[in-house]
């Protein structure tokens, strides 16, 4: 589904460089959730963003469907099935829920109301809703999420899909991600949450900009919960709590 072949990104700002990714090759197999972990600031939303175009790579390609889209932009990207939940989504004054759900949605079988009833909102409540700041920070999150289902693309890329959702909210969010997955796409979610984590078939690890951990669950898990302890060990005062659940 996706190849990306010895990524690089870097940042420049007064003249100083900033490398963000540095040499990342992973492939991404059709009919798999993967999930994508790591610390903060180790380069995850900046990898989902070169996948969906945001940011163009200052090194590598990316590889999809078997064609080299590192030149092409969002918009093309999108027409091609790949699709991305932002960690901060965006608002859009003068839009309502309803809009941005009709915009989003790539078959006509997929009603407006499906989505957000998938993850929890009554769309009674929240179809004629403005996407602006009225909406809290937990209830944007979940339209950015219903959005996504809407377009369901043949790459689906949820960037820490969690944030801001309550318990509840998130067990149906497990739920769905893991149900409205088809076996000829792809899902990539970016998260720290062990259930999360604990659905996928596969896990990345992302360090510094670079991948130190790629393999099936079973594999991975075992390996992130011990390197990350000692990253707490280093770090944290409260000495073996894994980072995932760490207040740093
Ligand atoms: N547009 C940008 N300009 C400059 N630096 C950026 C930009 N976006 C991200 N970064 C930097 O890249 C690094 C990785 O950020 P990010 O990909 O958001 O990490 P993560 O999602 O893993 O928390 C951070 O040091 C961040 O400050
Ligand atoms: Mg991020």
């Amino acid at each position: 589904m996706l190849e990306l072949k010895e990524i690089g990104l870097k940042f420049f700002s007064d003249e100083k460089e900033n490398t963000v990714l540095d040499g990342i090759s992973i492939t991404f197999e059709t009919g798999k959730i993967y999930a994508l972990t790591g610390p903060n600031g180790s380069g995850k939303s900046s990898l989902a963003r070169v996948i969906m175009g945001i940011h163009r790579p200052t090194a590598g390609q990316v590889i999809y469907k078997g064609a080299d889209i590192t030149a092409l932009g969002i918009a093309e990207r999108s027409r091609r099935g790949i699709g991305y939940a932002f960690q901060h989504p965006a608002r859009f004054k003068g839009l309502r829920v309803a809009d941005i759900l009709e915009i989003a949605r790539r078959r006509s079988d997929n009603h407006q109301c499906q989505p957000l009833q998938q993850i929890g909102l009554c769309p009674d409540e929240y179809l004629d809703r403005p996407l602006d700041s009225s909406l809290s920070g937990g209830e944007s999150k979940r339209i950015e999420v219903a959005t996504l289902l809407a377009q369901d693309p043949d790459l689906r890329i949820f960037d820490e899909p969690e944030a801001g959702i309550d318990l509840w909210s998130f067990e149906q969010l497990v739920e769905v991600i893991s149900t409205t997955h088809r076996s000829d796409a792809s899902t990539i979610v970016i998260s720290h949450q062990e259930k999360i984590l604990n659905m996928v078939d596969e896990i990345i690890l992302l360090e510094d900009g670079a991948v130190t951990l790629h393999g099936s669950r079973e594999e991975v898990w075992p390996l992130i919960d011990e390197s990350t302890r000692c990253i707490c060990r280093r770090d944290c005062p409260k000495g073996v709590t894994p980072y995932v659940d760490c207040p740093r």
